[in-house]
């Protein structure tokens, strides 16, 4: 068979293992492949490269995509504050036509939330597509991980290292600020691995003076120093998510500048009280060449979006299962974010070994 890969959405460490791993088994099962430059838009313009042996050879440690990436255009699946993109009937035709037209049998789609929201609309147009799960934030439902994530939280736990050595030596508090939109996953398991005193979470709101209290406290203890992971998508109680002027034409709202708008409210309500430093570790989270354990997941999902394609499974997504690999509906993975929640075994670590959560 013909299989066209695609990705889509925002770059994670570890895209280019599934591609890779993806033709290599399935190239050894007698299919041929082609590659859709910039995801939806490679489709939908018929922008595509061949991919074979020679042209995955070398990649799979290498982060980015050979494929490379928009997270905008006329394939967007969702749209500001996360709500669903009706994609015009004329769109999904193009995108089915050209499929046709390049005698491409089926179409794995490497996506999030967004991207598989709009592949979910080709499945229902009668296309074979099996989605794999890609997103740092590891916000997807359906699934117990994305790859991309364990690399982020790799970077993060670096920096936290780093940063705990001068935040000591200066008596300071550090506020450290993770990507992750509207999912605390980033914050959460970085924040427990890298030592942090204080993690602040969408899914859980802070207020100001229970924080300063905090502080105090630890101040009182002979701990002049702190560091406190800020995940980007937080909000105080009685206060607005920090949105980012949006310098492109994408459709979804930039999250950012969190952790500098708490340190500005904190000397606000106690003026001079703490030295306070924030760090947006932003898009290093995103770059560079996935570790071991990303590796191995990518590998995993594209070897069994080849298996899924000759099972017939259309219209399902890769997925980790109690720790084994399975596939779900993509309807499933789509319907709603997965997030934090007070009974996951991470959170519950990280309440036990004292680290605070701003309640
Ligand atoms: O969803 C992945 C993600 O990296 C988020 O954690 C972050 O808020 C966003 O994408 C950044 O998007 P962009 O690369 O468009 O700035």
């Amino acid at each position: 068979m013909k299989i066209g890969i695609l990705n889509s959405g925002g770059d994670v460490p570890g895209l280019n293992a599934v591609i890779a791993s993806a033709v290599k088994y399935g190239t050894s099962r007698g299919h041929e492949f082609v590659g859709f430059n910039k995801g939806w838009e490679g489709l939908l313009d018929c922008d595509l490269i061949p991919l074979n042996l020679k042209s995955v050879s070398g990649i799979s440690h290498l982060g980015g995509t050979i494929l490379h990436s928009v997270n905008k255009g006329r394939f967007a699946g969702k749209i500001n504050g996360g709500d669903k993109n009706k994609i015009p009937d004329e769109i999904l035709e193009l995108a089915k036509s050209n499929l046709e037209k390049l005698g491409i049998g089926a179409l794995i789609v490497i996506g999030g939330d967004g991207t598989l929201s709009g592949a979910m609309q080709l499945v229902e147009k009668g296309v074979n597509i099996v989605g794999v799960p890609k997103t740092m934030d590891n916000d997807l439902n359906g699934t117990e991980q994305t790859f991309g994530f364990s690399t982020a939280v790799s970077v993060v736990v670096d920096a936290i290292d780093r940063i705990h050595t001068t935040a000591a030596s200066h008596d300071r508090i550090f506020f450290i600020e993770t990507m992750g939109r509207h999912a605390g996953w980033i914050g959460l398991y970085s924040g427990l691995a890298g030592g942090a005193n204080a993690i602040l979470l969408p899914e859980l709101q802070f207020t100001y003076e229970k924080l300063i209290a905090f502080l105090n406290r630890r101040n009182d203890q002979g701990n002049f120093h702190s560091i406190i992971v800020v995940a980007e998508g937080v909000k105080p109680l009685a206060g607005d998510l920090s949105v980012m002027k949006n310098v492109d034409d994408k459709p979804e709202f930039r999250l950012g500048g969190i952790s500098y708008k708490i340190m500005e409210k904190m000397d606000e309500l106690v003026p001079g009280r703490f030295e306070m430093r924030n760090v947006v570790l932003g898009h290093t989270q995103r770059g560079g060449s996935p570790n071991a354990e990303d590796r191995i997941l990518s590998k995993t999902y594209g070897s069994s979006a080849i298996d899924a394609i000759e099972q017939g499974k259309f219209g399902e997504m890769v997925c980790l299962k109690d720790a084994k690999i399975s596939t779900v509906p993509i309807m499933e993975a789509v319907g709603k974010l997965k997030l934090v929640t007070v009974d996951n075994q991470v959170y519950q670590t990280a309440r036990k070994t004292g680290i605070y959560f701003g309640d």
